[in-house]
């Protein structure tokens, strides 16, 4: 027989040990979560939660979670969280010299164009999104060229390169606000047909369709919301837009990620469903501990890639920096900070 040759050897990374300290410096932590992170798991997360909390402080870096990050990142390690507008917000307001975005690669795209003179940083490169990854720059160019002076409004889950063939971005925030602010009949909306429909319903503007997905949202269905209500006494069902119409149909409220925060925080409902990703709700259950959250669960796999092991390294090696072509930079800034101006003007 003969023997295989090794040529290399992946180590498993060192597990931070669990000391007196660490206890003492994540007890405060601790205590916020205990209701959605098992006390058995807390020797896991709590030294990654300590060495990230210190290093971050010497890098100057500022970590910024989307409402899907798992509770111990979210309630842990972030230092702002909230949905995609929140984000590309406090990006564009942050004094920080390094940003730690814990989402998908769109999100972190977003923080780099409104910051380029920043560190901008993705722990895991390959989180995607099936919305992003729908469409193409050369796909916007085709659909302009067959609807000549249509203004093209992007979802802001897209590449900087689909940014920069758009007129405008926009996030499920404020998706029907955008649209209406171009003054145009008609709009061409990308790539997301579910939130492109739901804005259609809400104003008059003729809205022309991409037929790109969100794999999380489109697996909900109108069945399965009907059974919460028939299993849940009183249960409010808050969807969001990137769902099919029939479960939409079927929600009592429909909204972004803070949406759905807002309506708990402003009408703490007895009982709630939130039909999004799985981690939303442990993350809003920890404020709210007199609503009963009903969990349906729909993982983002992307989502799910950035873990607290994976921030440690980014913040150790200053990986994975996001870049962006300055000439698609330049093109794709002007679309988010036209939504930006769009969501920040005074009301009249
Ligand atoms: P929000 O902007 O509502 O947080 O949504 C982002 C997203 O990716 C939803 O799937
Ligand atoms: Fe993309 Fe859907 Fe994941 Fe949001 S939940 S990042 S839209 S795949």
């Amino acid at each position: 027989m003969v023997a295989s040759q090794i040529s290399d050897v992946i180590l498993a990374p060192a597990r931070l040990d669990y000391t007196p300290e660490v206890a003492r410096a994540t007890a405060s932590i601790f205590e916020r979560v205990r209701r959605v992170i098992p006390e058995i798991e807390w020797p896991v997360h709590a030294p990654y939660i300590a060495a990230i909390n210190e290093l971050k402080r010497e890098r100057n870096a500022i970590i910024l979670a989307h409402n899907y990050q798992t509770p111990e990142i979210f309630h842990g390690v972030a230092d702002l969280a909230g949905d995609s507008l929140a984000l590309a917000r406090q990006a564009a307001r942050t004094d920080a010299e390094v940003i730690v975005l814990c989402g998908v690669h769109f999100m972190a795209e977003t923080a780099k164009l409104l910051c380029p003179e920043k560190t901008v940083l993705i722990p895991d490169l390959e989180a995607g999104c099936s919305l992003a990854s729908s469409i193409t720059a050369e796909d916007v160019r085709l659909l302009r060229h067959r609807y000549p002076g249509v203004p093209v409004v992007s979802y802001v889950n897209t590449s900087a390169a689909v940014k920069a063939e758009s007129d405008i971005c926009c996030t499920s925030a404020n998706a029907v606000e955008v649209v209406e602010s171009l003054n145009s009949g008609r709009v061409i909306f990308l790539p997301d047909e579910f939130l492109g429909r739901h804005i259609a319903g809400q104003t008059k503007v003729d809205v022309i369709l991409w037929r790109g997905h969100c794999e999380v949202h489109e697996r909900f269905s109108a069945a399965d919301l009907r059974l919460y209500r028939e299993q849940n006494q009183d249960v409010q069902i808050l969807a969001h837009p990137e769902c099919p119409p029939d479960v939409l149909a079927e929600a009592d409220f429909v909204g972004s990620t803070s949406g759905m925060i807002r309506y708990v925080d402003q009408r703490r409902p007895t009982r709630v469903v939130l039909i999004t990703e799985c981690s939303m709700s442990d993350n809003v259950a920890v404020e709210f501990p007199q609503t009963e959250f009903v969990r349906p669960c729909n993982l983002c796999p992307h989502m799910k890639r950035i873990t607290l092991p994976k921030i440690l390294h980014s913040l150790e090696t200053l990986q994975y920096q996001v870049v962006v072509e300055p000439a698609v930079a330049e093109k794709a800034r002007r679309a988010v900070e036209r939504m930006l101006h769009v969501v920040e003007r005074p009301t009249q």
